[in-house]
């Protein structure tokens, strides 16, 4: 077991009807605010009109960044930045889903940062500042609204990186379940896919030593989105599957369940590829992608831990060898994402063919050993990709 430091400061408002505290939580940080929001879902669900109310009670200066775009790109960050500049932003909120988040993290490093926000992300020039960013979550997904991370994608070159520094975290997020009843329920699976694998990813399917306790929370995590994301993605405006996803996505990857271990996440890698070559749904790409890495890894070593996930998760017989258990857990987890969710199964069905697989797979790689619970090699990156056909 690794020694850690854990420190998360964001302050959650969880619930409805919370947002009368957003004037009081944005003055502490100035008066100048930068509201950021995607594609208009926040105008559609009303949210805007209730946000906007806030901000002119508190006596506050808005200026708008709109437009912010799923797997949101640098040229986007380099918009938001300048503005930050030119406006003498003091603090930022963000509307939205991950993407909305990620880019406003971004905006805020690349606010103290002349040049090109892709500087940044590729670690070319160091984050050293960062304007204070607050949240008002619309999707459960990603777990930007608690923790340190900003992906950001450069369609020129076909990149996506993460960029991860503790500047980033949000200072303030604002978690209301109600705001996520309009997410479609293709995106519910989506995002209900993505909490799992941040879960199994860092790092529940691990080859290196793990705190029981946190093992336990882990699996309860796991469990809550198996048992709440079919209801959700049934009854859209079901309160209680919306809050629990909502309260998982966070916890999935806000430092916690990685504490005491450590480990790269291979399936998170070899997405960022399918989606920055192709600008598909992060969460429908982790969908196909995991039965398959599972069955790829699929050995003795690894066996006794997906057999593990299968009896407490989904009820697999524990009596099975600890192969057939693992292969029938491998089989409860496809037939939760693609029967009871309803999410494509295939790379195949969502357009997509073996034209890149060995590039991205290079670049999964970063040219050498995909690390995980399993090392990776590029060519194993490329048959995995190609079962996902
Ligand atoms: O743009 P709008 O109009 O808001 O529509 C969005 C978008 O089309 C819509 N949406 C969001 N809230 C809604 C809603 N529609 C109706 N009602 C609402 N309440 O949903 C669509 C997807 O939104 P997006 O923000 O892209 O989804 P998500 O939250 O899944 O974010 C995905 C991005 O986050 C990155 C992914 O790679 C991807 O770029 N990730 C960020 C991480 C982090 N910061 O730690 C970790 C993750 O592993 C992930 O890589
Ligand atoms: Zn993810």
């Amino acid at each position: 077991m690794y020694n850690f430091i854990f420190q998360n400061t964001t302050k959650i408002y969880f619930g409805e009807n919370q947002l009368g505290h957003l004037g009081e939580e944005l003055k502490q940080y100035g008066t100048r605010v930068l509201l950021t929001y995607g594609g208009g879902s926040i105008k559609k669900i009303g949210l805007y009109d209730k946000i906007m109310e806030e901000l002119q009670r508190a006596g506050l200066t808005v200026f708008e960044l709109s437009g912010i775009e799923p797997n949101p790109r640098h040229t986007t960050v380099n918009k938001g930045a300048d503005i930050c500049k030119k406006e003498k932003i003091d603090v930022l909120l963000a509307v939205g889903g991950g993407s909305t988040i990620d880019c406003t993290k971004a905006i805020a490093a690349s606010a103290f940062y002349e040049g090109d926000s892709w500087d940044l992300v590729t670690h070319k020039a160091p984050v050293t500042k960062a304007l204070p960013v607050l949240t008002v979550l619309t999707l459960a997904a990603t777990g930007s609204e608690m923790d340190t991370g900003s992906v950001i994608s450069n369609m020129d070159t076909n990149e996506k990186y993460g960029l991860l520094h503790p500047l980033l975290l949000p200072k303030v997020s604002f978690l209301d379940p109600a705001n996520t009843y309009s997410v479609s329920a293709f995106q519910t699976a989506c995002g209900s896919a993505d909490i799992l694998s941040h879960v199994f990813d860092v790092f529940y399917f691990t080859a290196s030593e793990k705190m029981d306790m946190v093992d336990r929370v882990m699996e309860d995590v796991i469990k809550t989105v198996v048992k709440y994301a079919p209801i959700a993605v049934k009854e859209l405006d079901n309160y209680e599957a919306r809050a629990n996803l909502m309260w998982a996505s966070s916890w999935a990857l806000n430092g916690f369940l990685q504490t005491g271990g450590f480990q790269a996440a291979s399936c998170h890698a070899m997405e960022h590829e399918l989606s920055a070559f192709y600008d598909i749904t992060h969460g429908l790409g982790l969908a196909i992608l995991t039965p398959r890495w599972m069955e790829y890894i699929l050995d003795e070593s690894t066996s006794p831990q997906f057999k593990k996930f299968g009896v407490n998760v989904f009820g697999v017989d524990a009596s099975l060898s600890d192969m057939e258990g693992a292969k029938r857990a491998i089989a409860c987890l496809s037939d939760f994402l693609f029967k009871e969710l309803g999410l494509q199964s295939t790379l195949t069905e969502i357009g997509m063919d073996e034209a890149n697989f060995k590039v991205m797979a290079k670049r999964a790689c970063r040219g050498d050993v995909l690390q995980g619970f399993k090392p990776l090699t590029p060519k194993d990156v490329e048959n995995i990709f190609r079962m996902c056909l």
